[in-house]
């Protein structure tokens, strides 16, 4: 049965109860209970191995939690109960990702990389492309309008036709996160979208989340360990410590939290 939180005007958009992960003898995530507000950019932190990544991959379907649930609103009056899922399965209902190591198609370009994303959009969906009737053609053509039109946004003007490996670093990071929006998502969610860029890129990452968000009805949410990234963008902050939810406040208050502070610090 799902909590007795019925969807009413400033539900979360998405939310866990006492989830919990376990690999063998590891409890990667305990009893985990948050709520990501509709709208907001919400940040998980937490020291390596806190079980980040893991919370994400339970949201998006890659893992399957031991236990707990994870309850998703989609829209107000909508709920969904996202527990055992599958990638594909969030997808299909709005949650795109990007991977703490990239995830590209190596040997496709940057267009063909956003076409993949947009593809979960189309109507005619892969059985029309694989058949090419007529409203098949018209939506590719569409498509690729789109798919252009994101990437010029995103600055990758001249870049359309080059191979995904071939790109620098942040760039790539940088398409990931572009094939991800293409696939214009509900909820985005980012793995340490800061991590090996430099002061430049992250800046500019900075900016790219505030566009997004500014833009459209998005709900992000992100694993960062760059503070100040964590600190300029995020309306609430939730930190792991062991698979456990030590924290969650404004990024002001986290900021303070002695638990926080001593999980970062690594003392007893
Ligand atoms: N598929 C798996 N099988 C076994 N153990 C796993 C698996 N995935 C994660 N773990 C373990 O679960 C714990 C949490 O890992 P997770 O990747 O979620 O941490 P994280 O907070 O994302 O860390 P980092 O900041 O280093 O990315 C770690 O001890 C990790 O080794
Ligand atoms: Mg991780």
């Amino acid at each position: 049965m799902l909590p007795s939180d019925a969807p009413t005007a400033g539900n979360p958009i998405l939310s866990t109860h006492n989830l919990s992960m376990r690999f063998g003898g590891l409890l990667a995530l305990s009893e985990v209970s948050l709520a990501v507000k509709r709208g907001s950019i919400t940040a998980i932190i937490g020291p390596n191995g806190a079980g980040k990544t893991t919370l994400f991959n339970c949201l998006t379907g890659l893992n399957n939690p031991t236990s707990g649930l994870i309850t998703y609103r989609p829209q107000e009056g909508q709920t969904v109960n996202l527990t055992h899922g599958s990638l594909d399965k969030a997808a299909r209902l709005g949650l795109a990702r990007t991977f703490q190591n990239i995830r590209l198609f190596n040997e496709l370009t940057v267009l063909e990389n956003v076409l993949i994303g947009l593809h979960s959009r189309l109507k005619a969906g892969l059985w029309g492309a694989l058949t090419g009737n007529k409203k098949t053609r018209a939506e590719e053509a569409l498509a690729l309008e789109l798919a252009n039109d994101l990437l010029q946004k995103q600055g990758f003007g001249d870049l359309t036709k080059v191979l995904a490996k071939n790109l620098p670093y942040g760039l790539r990071k940088r398409l990931e996160i572009t094939r991800a929006l293409a696939a214009q998502p509900t909820i985005l969610l980012l793995d340490e979208p800061a991590a090996g860029l430099n002061g430049g890129e992250a800046q500019d990452l900075i900016k790219l989340i505030r566009e997004v968000k500014s833009e459209g009805n998005l709900t992000i949410i992100l694993i960062e360990h760059d503070m100040s990234l964590v600190m300029s963008v995020s309306d609430e902050v939730h930190a792991l410590e062991y698979g456990r939810l030590i924290a969650s406040g404004t990024p002001a208050a986290i900021q303070r939290d002695e638990r926080v502070i001593k999980a970062y610090l690594g003392e007893e």
